[in-house]
């Protein structure tokens, strides 16, 4: 692996104070979600909430997109914590459509895969012992596994895999698709995804974290040599700058793949991408859209601050206890969820049905700047689930 700069955390201080999040507080914010899920659970039983709202609002499409099961997860979410079957039987439902989608291949040309199944059916498999959500999560394991390229060892993140400005293009939000199939090693005994998956994170960690421990959006393979070709943007500021989301997945996505693999040399690089991330965060905690900016009117991103939250929560689970990072990533993240918790949420803006507001689709397409998405909204309700219960991953 490269060298890859530890920055270190830069302002300790900002990092030192753990805020008083009590139980009470934690469970009066989740009552807040299910009470905003109730609202919601009508208009999305048989559709879906779009990724972006729109005035705040989500419109109701089909199950299409990318990240219909941040949805049905946030009904996992909440099933799990209330123990109310009413969000069991509506998941349930919507386990009929992710079968049909990965059947008849509706939309199905993205490394996504890992997202949609992962949150609905290997949820259900993990929480109910659901056998037909567990052949269906399967099946979109083998489909995902179409999208591997064994020469230069990655999955390509979108579209078709002879489209020449798609081919070979790995993402580091890749990383969060990655436990879809180191599941299904576990389901089947067969090793070839959990290769696949491990190849990957390599080839990420190598070519998508640069030197200075930010990261490439995305990045070019040539899959007939398997030579690293170039980095390139698509939803940050500038080829060059590190967009937020993308680091957030990052984390995230890097320390999903130690739970699975043990090897510690992904925490090892996780912290240091973690520091760079947090060193850019401004008074209040919440990342600006992209981390060239640090202060000033720019957009805020909600959604990587929540996505970040659960994935600093989630590493300083497995650091040893004498290692002083552990009490400063929980510091981060307790600050990070006090602080979306109290500025961020719809509490401030009834008329909507999402629950963080604030975050940034793709600004440089014009998509859903300063609205809420619904990837933000199941990674706060996660967030919060962490500091209740002795969270078992869906991931
Ligand atoms: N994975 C796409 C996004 O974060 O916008």
């Amino acid at each position: 692996m490269k060298n890859i700069v530890d920055e270190g955390i830069r302002y300790p201080q900002k990092y030192s104070i753990s805020p008083k999040i009590t139980r009470e507080y934690c469970e009066r914010a989740i009552q807040f979600i299910l009470n905003k899920i109730d609202q919601n659970l009508e208009t999305f039983t048989y559709k879906f909430p779009a990724p972006a709202s729109i005035n705040n609002v989500y419109p109701a499409i089909d199950n299409t997109d990318w990240t219909s099961s941040f949805w049905t997860g946030m009904l996992w979410l909440a099933y799990e914590i209330s123990g109310d079957d009413k969000y069991r039987k509506i998941a349930e439902i919507q386990l009929a459509d992710y079968k049909k989608r990965i059947e008849v291949k509706i939309c199905t040309d993205t490394h996504d895969l890992g997202f949609l199944y992962t949150l609905s059916c290997v949820a259900a498999y993990k929480l109910t012992g659901n056998e037909e959500a567990r052949n269906t999560a399967l099946k979109a394991a083998d489909l995902l596994m179409t999208r591997y390229f064994e020469k230069a060892g990655i999955i390509q993140a979108w579209g078709d895999l002879n489209d020449p400005g798609n081919r070979g293009r790995m993402i580091i939000d890749c990383c969060m698709n990655l436990p879809l199939l180191y599941w299904a090693t576990e389901m089947t005994g067969d090793g070839k995804y959990y290769n696949a998956a491990w190849n990957h994170v390599n080839q990420a960690a190598k070519y998508i974290v640069r030197e200075d421990a930010s990261s490439f959006h995305t990045y070019y393979m040539d899959v007939e040599t398997g030579e690293p070709r170039f980095g390139k943007t698509a939803q940050g500021y500038s080829d060059n700058s590190c967009w937020t989301r993308g680091q957030a997945w990052g984390i995230y996505g890097l320390v999903l793949s130690y739970v699975y693999t043990g090897d510690w040399k992904l925490i090892e690089l996780n912290k240091k991408i973690t520091n760079y991330f947090l060193n850019r965060l401004p008074e209040d905690y919440i990342c600006y859209w992209d981390l060239i900016f640090t202060e000033g009117n720019e957009e805020r991103d909600s959604s990587g601050a929540a996505i970040a939250a659960c994935g600093i929560l989630e590493m300083a689970k497995h650091l040893p206890l004498t290692d002083p990072y552990r009490e400063v990533y929980q510091n981060a993240s307790l600050n990070i969820i006090q602080s979306l918790s109290e500025n961020y949420t719809s509490a401030s803006c009834p008329e909507s049905n999402g629950l963080l507001l604030h975050a940034v689709y793709a600004k440089p397409d014009g998509k859903g700047i300063d609205e809420c998405n619904i990837w933000g909204d199941y990674f706060y309700f996660e967030a919060l689930v962490r500091l209740v219960k002795d969270w078992k991953l869906y991931w």
